[in-house]
């Protein structure tokens, strides 16, 4: 048994501290969600989870890669399965580790009673209601002289102004609050398409010689898949040495060979039925990489005429309309730091697929592509006063593209990284697929439902959806 130095709690060593998967992954598995069935397909499955490093322990708190990216979930996980595992294990599932699985390490003691999951007092709330993990990042940034001081707090966890693990502690720290990454269709992640490039950019390599993709992470930070699960071994799971480099190998071979995708929806039953292309096998056949744009999706077109049998054919026809509305819908695009200061105009009429380009997968295709399109602070973010928030003042000079040189944000995004007023509040736009799997969405799990997102962009770009669309557009998006 592994303990936790922090808070004593108590995980087997090896478990997978998965309690919704069983001890093999088949090379192809369907698990149940609220609106239907998510396909998991492990190209290069099966895989024995006891053998496998992605599913081992291989820190100090009993946590795996799996703790955090289950299958069910589509490789993130979900604040219904995070209040699961909460209820099953009376707390002590290796997930709700002090480290980061709390809203502060030192909000957790040993002696307090459980708490109830609606308890605001929750040492583990924002795990619990928004599946969110605690980062931690170096104060100012390693090797960078930021541009910009952190000029006030609001401080519901009480982490950021901690003595031991806040901003003014011996080893400054700003604690930002992230949903898991999909660990999975990571082909699409890491390829940057060809075109995807500004003419002229130059993108920096991998060790392998390859062009880094710039978007692993929500801010970027990590270069490779490598670099990021040896950090995760030493961040999420505590470990006191890296394993070797042939067993990080083996786990990204492991997430590499991962697709998930919807495949059976309540409603529209099969996503395979009548010419669609939904579920992960489509997914894993297609190429990463390209921006087809308009149509970032086409998966079920052929659903927009269906034959006169066809007993779905009622939600089936919403779902082709959604995905129209994705592809073809046009609304005005402004004040996006990333997007309307680099292409020089604030006017764009653009769709959604304007920053979800990848075709097939809607995450964002081009390099280095962090945007801030207002989830995390100004007029537009979805309210969540669980989180903290920060006031960041840019020195004279400089300032965000849009927001001027005074900017209240929950997250500070990529500028955690860079020091610079540009970056702040800019994070990747990520995968869509398996949505219907991994509730709450945006960085911040700010959006506890589709309905919730749909609203934030009625709002924020004025598009005026009629109560159809939106239904449309929903009825798309949970099928991915
Ligand atoms: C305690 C929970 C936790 C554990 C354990 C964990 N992760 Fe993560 N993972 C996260 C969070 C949270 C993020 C997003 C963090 C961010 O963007 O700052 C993430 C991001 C990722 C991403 C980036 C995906 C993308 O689209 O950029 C990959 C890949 C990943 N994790 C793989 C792993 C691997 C491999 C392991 C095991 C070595 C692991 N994770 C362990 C929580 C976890
Ligand atoms: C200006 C760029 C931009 C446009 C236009 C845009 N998105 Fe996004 N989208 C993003 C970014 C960036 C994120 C990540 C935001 C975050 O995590 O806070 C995101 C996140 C999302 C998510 C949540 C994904 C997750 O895993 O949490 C959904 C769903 C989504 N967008 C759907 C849409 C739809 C539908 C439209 C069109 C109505 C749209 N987006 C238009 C940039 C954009």
């Amino acid at each position: 048994m592994a303990t936790n130095p922090v808070d004593g709690q108590v995980g087997a060593a090896g478990s997978t501290s998965a309690l919704l998967y069983s001890p093999v992954l088949p090379k192809s598995q369907i698990s149940p969600n609220a609106t239907g069935t998510l396909g998991i397909l492990n190209v290069n499955g099966p895989t024995v989870a006891a053998s496998n490093p992605f599913f081992q322990s291989l820190g100090t708190n009993g946590r795996s890669c799996a703790t955090c990216h289950q299958p069910e979930n589509a490789m993130s996980i979900s604040a219904f399965s995070v209040q699961l595992r909460y209820l099953l294990s009376g707390g002590k599932d290796p997930l709700f580790a002090a480290f980061d699985g709390a809203n502060c390490p030192d909000a957790v003691s040993s002696t307090a009673l459980p708490f109830a999951i609606g308890d605001p007092s929750n040492p583990h709330s924002l795990l619990l209601n928004r599946a969110l993990i605690r980062i931690g990042l170096p104060w100012p940034p390693k090797g960078v002289t930021p541009e910009f001081t952190i000029a006030g707090v609001y401080d519901p966890t009480r982490c950021e102004l901690s003595p031991t693990y806040g901003i003014f502690s011996a080893q400054p720290t700003v604690s930002v609050y992230r949903r898991s990454l999909m660990a999975g269709n990571l082909k699409f992640v890491t390829t940057v398409g060809p075109g995807a490039a500004a003419p002229g950019q130059i993108l920096p390599l991998d060790s392998n010689g390859q062009p880094e993709s710039g978007n692993i992470m929500y801010d970027g930070r990590e270069p490779t898949l490598q670099s990021q699960a040896a950090d995760a071994i030493m961040g999420h799971a505590q470990a006191a040495a890296l394993p070797s480099a042939a067993v990080i190998q083996q786990i990204v071979d492991f997430e590499n060979g991962i697709y998930v995708a919807q495949n059976f929806d309540a409603q529209a039953l099969s996503l395979t039925d009548l010419g669609a292309t939904g579920g992960p096998s489509a997914l894993a056949a297609a190429t990463a990489g390209l921006t087809a744009a308009p149509n970032t999706f086409s998966e079920y077109a052929g659903w927009a005429t269906l034959p006169w049998y066809d007993l779905q054919a009622v939600q089936r026809e919403s779902v082709a309309r959604g995905e129209a509305i994705f592809n073809s819908r046009t609304f005005i695009v402004s004040n996006v730091a990333g997007i309307n200061d680099l292409i020089g105009t604030n006017s764009l009429s653009a769709t959604c697929t304007l920053c979800h380009a990848n075709t097939s997968d809607g995450n964002d295709v081009h390099p280095q592509a962090e945007i801030n399109e207002g989830t995390t602070g100004g007029a537009f973010a979805l309210p969540a006063n669980d989180l903290p928030t920060f006031k960041l003042v840019c020195s004279a000079g400089k300032t965000t593209p849009f927001d001027g040189s005074t900017v209240i944000v929950r997250d500070p995004g990529k500028a955690l990284i860079t020091g610079k007023c540009a970056d702040i509040g800019k994070v990747k736009s990520a995968q869509l697929r398996g949505l219907a799997a991994r509730a709450p969405y945006f960085h911040d799990g700010s959006a506890a439902t589709l309905q919730d997102v749909v609203n934030f962009y009625n709002k924020r770009f004025q598009i005026n959806f009629t109560a159809q669309e939106q239904a449309d557009l929903i009825n798309f998006l949970r099928t991915l």
